[in-house]
């Protein structure tokens, strides 16, 4: 699916929209935040996770690389892959190990097997002064989620 998120509050509504989809425990879940330099990914992340119950900042994982958010609801993962030059390091942040909740990942372009393994790519782009977005599944249950969304 495709469409214009016109400013940043559009942006947080869509977010809000994608986690309603999701069930309630989201482990195991993947979504991939695509798209260049402020493009929006980080206030898509951030608008999820304070959907899911999180009250207070959502500080960048650009330095620590994944920021955990134990929520009652499930767990949520903000992993951002910028400063991450190959596949191998991601053994290295325990990937592996951050199957019992949500992964966002920004960046996700540093590691190019993380595809395969994921089930949502919501890819963001300037367009005037708003972002295009585009959502797709990459699981069959990511395919599934897209084609239910109810925007407002
Ligand atoms: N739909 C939108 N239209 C216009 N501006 C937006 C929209 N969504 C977010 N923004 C703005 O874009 C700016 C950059 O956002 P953000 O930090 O989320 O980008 P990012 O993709 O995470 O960047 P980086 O690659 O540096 O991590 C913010 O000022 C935010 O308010
Ligand atoms: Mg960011």
């Amino acid at each position: 699916m495709n469409l214009f998120l016109a400013d940043e509050a559009a942006t947080i509504e869509f977010a809000r929209c994608v986690l309603r989809e999701l069930p309630q425990d989201l482990a195991g879940w993947t979504l991939l935040l695509e798209g260049e330099l402020g493009a929006g990914k980080s206030t898509f992340a951030r608008a999820l996770i304070n959907a899911a119950g999180h009250e207070g900042p959502v500080p960048s994982p650009t330095y620590t690389l994944v920021e955990p958010y134990l929520l009652p609801r499930s767990t949520i993962y903000h992993i951002d892959l910028y400063r991450v030059s190959d596949e191998e390091e991601l053994r290295y942040l325990g990937w592996d190990e951050l199957d019992d909740g949500l992964r966002l990942v920004e960046w996700p372009d540093r590691a190019p097997g993380l595809t395969a393994q994921a089930d949502l790519a919501l890819t963001l782009a300037y367009a005037g002064t708003g972002r295009q977005a585009g959502l797709r599944g990459l699981s069959e249950r990511g395919g599934a989620l897209v084609k239910g969304i109810e925007l407002p």
